[in-house]
């Protein structure tokens, strides 16, 4: 038997339906804050990745040459693509470009549960302006977002990636290192980070103070540490941030990021539930649309874990239920199945949802399938009844049944 590809799903139609219908919340709620969706190839050259998205995501990189030896990779994420296509073709809308996205990106990672080689992002990115007030409605949105889901055990943590940048550049790392320190820091690895720097010539107290600055952790009142503009800055935002409803909101400096594109706020929300691939949400503010042929445009965005946030909506007892069908039309013998056919077609055309027997099930092993199928009626028509002009609908969750007109079916349902 053939099997799927390591760390990818299938999504069969209960769980397509769940999906379908949480990812709605998100669209909804996207263009509740005024973005407007887009869509990107699946497949991108891959200099489009290489050039800034950094180590982590080189390393996982989907990268093949294809028929015409052109260098490709599917796209491990979705923010280099959309400002590629805002420098192609929408560099001249008038600002802000706010545009949302969803859709599977692929990484080469180690599969385990919540992290795969597919897996599906619920993105947005603000184009076209730097400043506090663009990077609150893009942590508004993802606040807005988490909520409607209606997940409860979140946190969402803001810090600056500016201001690690600049400290770890005094300290004497070179610019090109800087990613090589910025991942031991993303991750904590402070004994691997400590002779990292070391040999880089950086100074012990500098190398304490670094690590003294990712630990920069806590309520609004530890911005009293944050040197210089950017404490000034994450104030600014933090009060946009409540003036919009977004109290729940932490201060960390420790957030880096695995993409190397950023350059000022940061932000991560993550459900404590999901242990080790608990992020559900990752995002800040960058620039990319220089290195691909553009003008220094400022922007943020972030992306949701689609899947993730989807697990940690399992945990928490968030259900769906599937929206079912509501008629289940069954044919009792051969000789009325164009009448059923018809009436069948009638429900449908009236807008009811409806499915038929084409099995030629006995009664009982038809009303066993329909009750299956999630059916609320079932239109059972049989040859007697229709001598009179009459079908029987029966309620599938009482088990009452009545004689109705065949003409009057499909009101039966409004
Ligand atoms: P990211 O943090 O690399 O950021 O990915 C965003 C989210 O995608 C993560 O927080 C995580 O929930 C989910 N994710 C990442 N890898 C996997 C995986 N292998 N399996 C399941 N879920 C995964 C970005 O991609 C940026 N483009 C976000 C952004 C948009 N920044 C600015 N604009």
């Amino acid at each position: 038997m053939i099997q799927r590809p390591r760390g990818t799903r299938d999504f069969l139609p209960d769980e397509m339906e769940r999906r379908r219908h949480f990812e709605g919340i998100l669209r909804d709620t996207a263009k509740n804050f005024g973005f407007r969706e887009v869509a990107t190839p699946m497949f991108e050259e891959s200099e489009l990745f290489i050039l800034r998205s950094g180590p982590n995501v080189l390393k996982e990189l989907y990268a093949f040459k294809d028929k015409g030896d052109r260098e490709i990779a599917l796209r491990p994420e979705m923010t280099a693509p959309v400002v590629r296509m805002f420098v192609n073709g929408m560099s001249n809308e008038p600002k802000p470009i706010k545009v949302f996205y969803f859709g599977q990106c692929f990484r080469y990672e180690r599969p385990q549960s919540g992290r795969y080689r597919e897996f599906f992002q619920f993105g947005s990115e603000i184009i076209g302006n730097a400043g506090a007030a663009t990077d609150a409605e893009a942590i508004a949105l993802a606040a807005a977002m988490i909520k409607a889901l209606g997940l409860k055990d979140y946190r969402i943590r803001i810090g600056h990636i500016g201001v690690l940048r600049q400290r770890i550049a005094d300290a004497g790392v070179p610019k090109e290192r800087t990613a090589e320190v910025l991942q031991k820091l993303d991750k904590k690895l402070y004994d691997e980070g400590r002779p990292l720097m070391e040999e880089m010539g950086v100074s012990a107290a500098d190398i304490d103070d670094i690590f003294a600055l990712t630990e920069t952790v806590g309520d609004v009142s530890v911005l009293s540490k944050v040197p210089g503009e950017a404490g000034d800055y994450l104030r600014e935002l933090v009060s946009l941030l409540e003036a919009m409803g977004v109290r729940d909101v932490e201060i960390d400096l420790g957030v880096v990021r695995g993409l190397d594109y950023y350059t000022g706020m940061v932000f991560e929300a993550e459900a404590p539930a999901l242990g080790a691939e608990k992020q559900i949400c990752g995002g800040g503010s960058y620039t990319l649309s220089e290195l691909f042929g553009g003008e220094k445009v400022f922007s943020t965005g972030f992306a949701i874990g689609f899947d993730r946030i989807l697990l940690a909506m399992e945990k928490e007892g968030i259900g769906y239920q599937p929206e079912g069908i509501d008629a289940y039309v069954i044919p009792v013998s051969d000789d009325v199945r164009v009448k059923a056919a018809e009436i069948v077609s009638a429900l449908r055309a009236a807008g009811v949802s409806a499915d038929i027997d084409i099995m030629g099930r006995k009664m009982q092993k038809a009303l066993k399938y329909a009750s299956g199928a999630g059916a609320r009626h079932c239109v059972i028509v049989g040859a007697k009844e229709l001598e009179a002009g009459n079908v029987i609908l029966r309620d599938m969750s009482t088990g009452d049944q009545r004689e109705v007109p065949v003409k009057d079916i499909a009101e039966q349902f409004i």
